[in-house]
């Protein structure tokens, strides 16, 4: 059973060198079951936390552990960060625990809640904030570390996905700081993706649990030589020369994301890898981020490119209804520039909901959310907060 976000965009793509994180997962995940090769065991819950900058691969290990738990029958919960969501407040674990409470009668939600409903049902989400009456912080604690131990303890074994916790907001970095070391102690396995020089500084305790828990967290590391040589033999045929793998290594450093989207553009221009297309390939590596990425969007045209501003805006999982009208585009003109987008791997489907949009890697939204221009941003941002429900905010006052 799966709740909660739906997978990443991933294709078939064979993990290199991620050998001994994926043992590390494993091996989490077998202290998880109840029994090991019939043998009963205690089941014993954990925290694994995989770390590194943008396109190192967080998603992707986070995706892997996702579809083993679910192999294995495993409850999954997941939320994720957002970065233009910082400022919600419990965003990240209402994301995690609401779609199995949403999934409940109004009376069963009460039954389960008991007395704890009026306490935690503004931070879940489960009524509206009512400014008046601001529940005492400690309480909301309590209260989260409870419903995340009954829900265990009612689908247990649970698997608990965060990723992206560098943009997650201060509220569920905190609570989880102060609620993973008890899961010693129940059957849950939290797992969380971040880049550890993207965490804001006062999430001193999350920073705390992490790099002093039993398990170090795992600094994911560039692919080496032979890696970037198989993502790009696997796209464009084995004959690649090696030089010219050695010099996609170095122009994409060795980033799983860079060399994969480097190795698609190239099959998609029937380039051989031959040294005379040397040129050509670096040309093609610096359009995946940063201004060459900018410069590719804006040849799209200016509707295109407000589509896509607009969707950065959004953030995450959008509806391209609401991008057409932060843009302000006619359907055709919006159909249109969807289809731009995703021909350039710019944007890509999602499936859940089925007909939303998302951008192929958060590290293209954050280059074109910065391209937007200031005045816009915040007119978009504006019109954004009243085309979508935005949630309960951080308390004035609190920061
Ligand atoms: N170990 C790996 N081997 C091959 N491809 C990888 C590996 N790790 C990530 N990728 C690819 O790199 C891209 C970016 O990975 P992702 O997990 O989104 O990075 P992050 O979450 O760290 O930003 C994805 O297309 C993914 O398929
Ligand atoms: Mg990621």
């Amino acid at each position: 059973m799966a709740h909660g976000l739906r997978q990443p965009i991933t294709e078939d793509r064979p993990l290199l060198e991620r050998d001994e994180e994926l043992q590390a997962i494993d091996q989490a995940l077998a202290e998880l079951r109840d029994t090991v090769d019939g043998v009963p065991q205690v089941p014993r819950g954990g925290l694994l936390a995989f770390t590194g900058e943008a396109g190192l691969g967080k998603t992707t290990l986070i995706a892997a552990v996702r579809a083993r738990a679910a192999a294995l029958g495993f409850t999954v919960f997941s939320g994720k960060g957002g970065e233009n969501e910082r400022g919600m407040a419990f965003r990240v674990v209402r994301q995690a625990m609401q779609p199995i409470l949403a999934g409940m009668s109004e009376t069963e939600r009460r039954g389960f809640l008991g007395s704890w409903y009026d306490i935690v049902g503004a931070a879940l989400g489960l009524e509206a904030t009512d400014p008046a009456r601001v529940p005492d912080p400690t309480g909301v604690r309590d209260g989260l570390d409870w419903v995340m131990t009954r829900l265990t303890m009612l689908n247990s074994p649970v698997v608990l996905l965060l990723d992206d916790l560098h943009w997650a907001d201060a509220e569920s970095l905190d609570w989880l700081a102060s609620f993973a070391p008890r899961v010693a102690n129940i059957p849950l396995l939290i797992v969380v993706g971040y880049r550890p020089d993207e965490l804001p500084s006062d999430a001193t305790s999350f920073r705390t649990l992490v790099e002093r828990h039993e398990q170090r967290p795992h600094v994911l590391s560039p692919l080496g030589e032979a890696g970037v040589a198989r993502i790009i033999r696997d796209e464009v045929g084995e004959e690649a020369e090696d030089e010219f793998c050695g010099e996609c290594w170095t122009v994409t450093g060795g980033s799983p994301f860079e060399a994969v989207e480097l190795a698609i553009r190239l099959r998609e221009r029937k380039l051989r890898g031959t040294q005379h297309e040397l040129p050509v390939m670096r040309d093609l590596a610096a359009a995946v981020k940063g201004p060459g990425l900018i410069e590719r969007l804006k040849r799209l045209g200016p509707g295109t490119v407000r589509f896509a501003w607009a969707g950065a805006v959004l953030g995450g999982s959008f509806s391209p209804e609401v991008a057409a009208d932060l843009a302000v585009l006619g359907s055709e003109e919006a159909l249109e520039a969807a289809e731009k987008l995703r021909a350039r791997r710019i944007l890509a489907d999602t499936d859940e909901p089925a007909g939303n949009l998302e951008f192929v890697h958060p590290q293209i939204a954050t280059t074109i959310y910065r391209d937007i221009p200031a005045g816009l941003r915040v007119g978009m941002h504006n019109a954004a907060a009243h085309a979508v429900a935005p949630g309960p905010r951080r308390r004035p006052g609190a920061c």
